[in-house]
């Protein structure tokens, strides 16, 4: 169990780093933060989405967080937006999949079919 002091320098760290991610016109990148996304290890994705796309050189994609998807079983949950195409939603995503999905899904185009739950959305 983490301090309420480690928990408040955690928020901060985060909010410093999605600070520098929102860019206009690229992929995006949506991570449901819902208090079951968190639980499931949300925050651990989030992390990992920024240090691969760092490793990767990858400063065009904007990272956003969103709540609840009502899908507690499928967390932690990434929607993928890359324009141009179908929205992805990942479900059980790890930070290993996590790379997995920057590899063939925002470099290379291709859907993690693996595990993705849902392709499109209202609206699209
Ligand atoms: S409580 Fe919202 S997805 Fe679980």
């Amino acid at each position: 169990m983490k301090s309420v002091q480690e928990l408040r320098e955690l928020r901060e760290r985060t909010k410093a780093a999605l600070a520098v991610r929102d860019r206009e016109g690229g992929p995006r990148i949506v991570v449901c933060m819902g208090t079951c996304g968190i639980a499931a290890g949300a925050r651990d994705v989030l992390r990992s989405l920024l240090e691969e796309l760092e490793r990767q050189g990858r400063d065009d994609v904007t990272i956003t967080q969103t709540g609840c998807k009502g899908l507690c079983e499928r967390e932690p949950m990434i929607e993928v937006l890359i324009p141009g195409s179908a929205p992805v939603t990942y479900g059980s995503v790890t930070p290993d999949v996590v790379k997995q999905i920057v590899d063939d899904h925002i470099i290379k185009g291709q859907v993690v079919s693996e595990y993705a739950i849902a392709i499109g959305s209202e609206g699209n």
